[in-house]
């Protein structure tokens, strides 16, 4: 296959965008395929340029909002139509994450182009980027899901509907950022101001005590229910990006019972918001045994050693053929388009 994998672009996760890139890159190449590389903010890079334009580290905290709309300045989204490498390609590998990349501007994009891509469709990217619609869309489903409330929204109702502590997040963001766990009453107006420096629209949710899962679905299938055990009180963006920060374990301790919930409710969440190819569900489980869905993430991160491909890996689909597989999906899903 010809494979044109994009990258970059100028989300908060970009760093976190070409990791996933570069290890896709070398997964389909290392099967025989032609792979070529456009990093949506910056335009096509030559495989002679990868080393030197793909060798982001993912720090500690994600770049600054400043230097992302730097970048902005520079995009090329309305462009990628005019790249023979996009135009061309049999199918488009999106190893992006964030922001237009994955809440359906690109696939909207994309759908104009015609030309084959990963994950899920424009409709179904959009409502798992919005934590709001997507936990509306999971309540109709029978997935059960923290109560929550958007902002503007008062202490008292608060106090009233969900209790203390909550969480404040932006509705649309990822990584954690602008994420805080809000324990006083007091701390609650700082932690609006800083989610909506990332979206203009702020969701208040109830805190779920207890244990973080994630469960990665292929192809219409659930593969393995993974454990999170971050060093922080919740996962945070250190915790997600920095090796040893975090204690992951694939297939999670669970009760097989459990376990079975846990697939049938990461697939109910997928199919709730319309996605294709491959996603991962993220959620709580209480003390008391409830498991409580927190997303879906339809561009979750690639790179060999994220969750997403230890799902699959103990699930007996290991990085390369994932890479392959999650290609496959996008020509299965064109195809009855
Ligand atoms: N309601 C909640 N209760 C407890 N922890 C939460 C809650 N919401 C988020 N978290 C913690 O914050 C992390 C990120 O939240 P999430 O809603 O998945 O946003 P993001 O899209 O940024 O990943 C979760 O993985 C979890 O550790
Ligand atoms: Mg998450």
């Amino acid at each position: 296959m010809n494979v044109t994998v994009l990258t970059g672009g100028t989300s908060a996760e970009r760093d976190v965008a070409i990791a996933s890139a570069v290890q896709v890159v070398g997964a389909l190449r290392s099967r025989g395929h032609r792979v070529a590389v456009v990093d949506t903010a910056a335009g096509f890079v030559p495989e002679r340029d990868e080393a030197r334009a793909l060798n982001a580290t993912v720090g500690a905290t994600p770049p600054s909002i400043e230097h992302l709309v730097g970048l902005e300045r520079g995009v090329l989204l309305s462009s990628l139509a005019t790249l023979p490498v996009v135009r061309n390609a049999d199918v488009l590998f999106l190893a992006l994450h964030g922001g237009r990349g994955e809440d359906g501007t690109v696939q909207a994009v994309l759908d104009v182009l015609e030309v084959p891509y990963t994950g899920s469709g424009a409709l179904g990217s959009a409502l798992a980027m919005d934590k709001d619609l997507s936990k509306r869309l999971f309540t109709l489903a029978g997935v059960p899901t923290a109560a929550w409330l958007m902002a503007p929204v008062s202490r008292a109702t608060i106090s009233d509907r969900l209790g203390w502590p909550v969480v404040v997040k932006p509705s649309k963001q990822g990584s954690t950022v602008g994420l805080s766990i809000v324990k006083h009453p007091d701390d609650l107006a700082p932690a609006i101001e800083l989610a909506s420096r990332y979206d203009d629209e702020v969701m208040v949710e109830a805190f779920v005590p207890g244990r973080e899962l994630t469960v990665g679905i292929l192809h219409d299938r659930a593969l393995a229910v993974g454990e999170i055990i971050p060093r922080h009180e919740i996962f945070d963006y250190e915790c997600k990006y920095t090796p040893g920060m975090a204690v992951e374990i694939f297939p999670a301790d669970l009760p097989p019972d459990a376990t079975d919930q846990c697939q049938a409710l990461a697939l109910a969440s997928h199919r709730a918001l319309k996605l294709g190819g491959y996603s991962r569900v993220d959620f709580r489980l209480t003390p008391a045994g409830e498991f409580s869905c927190l997303e879906v993430n339809t561009l979750p991160g690639m790179t060999a050693t994220s969750l997403l491909p230890q799902s699959a890996a103990a699930a007996g689909v290991p990085f390369g053929e994932l890479c392959e597989r999650i290609c496959q999906a996008a020509l299965a899903r064109c195809k009855v388009r």
